[in-house]
């Protein structure tokens, strides 16, 4: 039995992914354990579910911040404070300093929806339409001080039909995510996956680049 492995996630927004997470890790024989979910805003509406699943909740409001550097150096005190083995990006829509990534390099996870290192940033779905893709996907990676960049831990593809809508490709991806960040995290709780000189190893072994590739 691995160690227990206290998880802090960061959100923003709904938090379907940390939904996805208190589902799958909690309650059963995972070693991964969400001790605290942090949000920049107060609205979230994963605080809410957070304070359903009976875990601590804060929010730090980026606004209240003279900067980048200040609320993210507020941030790490706010995170470390819960002692977190992993940090978990769950829809935290903010750019990360590199002291922070620094701090939490080979332990800070982010899901992104899109087939990295294709689309980073925003509207991924409307560029993957936009470029006549026949795949498109989601995709976990360890978080460098590239935005949406590091190395790549595992994708799911799902193809890009004809009538597809931004809407109804981010509906059909979502559905992706919330099986690949719970695996994710459940590796990494469980000792399997490491961030390596090289890149992400699981196992052991080094992952493709792609990270580990599930095709739907
Ligand atoms: C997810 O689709 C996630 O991939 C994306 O934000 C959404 C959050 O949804 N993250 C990024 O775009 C990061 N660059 P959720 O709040 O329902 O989990």
């Amino acid at each position: 039995m691995s160690a227990p492995c206290n998880v802090v996630v960061l959100i923003s927004g709904s938090g379907s992914n940390l939904q996805a997470l208190i589902d799958n890790l909690q309650g059963n024989d995972n070693p991964a354990r969400i001790s605290a979910v942090i949000s920049n805003r107060a609205e979230a509406y994963g605080l809410i579910r957070a304070t359903t699943a009976g875990i601590a909740t804060e929010v730090l409001d980026h606004k209240a911040f003279d900067g980048r550097e200040a609320f993210d150096a507020a941030l790490i005190e706010l995170i470390d404070r819960h002692d977190p083995q992993l940090v978990v990006l769950a829809g935290f829509m903010r750019i990360l300093t590199p002291a922070f990534v620094r701090h939490y390099q080979g332990r800070l996870l982010n899901i992104h929806p899109s087939l990295l290192p294709k689309y980073k940033g925003l509207h991924t779905h409307q560029r993957a339409l936009e470029a006549g893709d026949a795949e498109h996907g989601c995709s976990v990676h360890f978080v460098t001080e590239e935005l949406d960049g590091g190395p790549l831990v595992v994708q799911a593809v799902i193809p890009v039909q004809s009538d597809d809508t931004p809407g109804s490709l981010a509906q059909r991806v979502h559905v992706q995510e919330h099986h690949i960040y719970p695996l994710a995290v459940g590796w990494f709780a469980h000792d399997r996956l490491r961030l390596g000189e090289y890149g992400a190893m699981l196992d052991g072994q080094p992952l493709p680049a792609t990270g580990y590739l599930i095709r739907n």
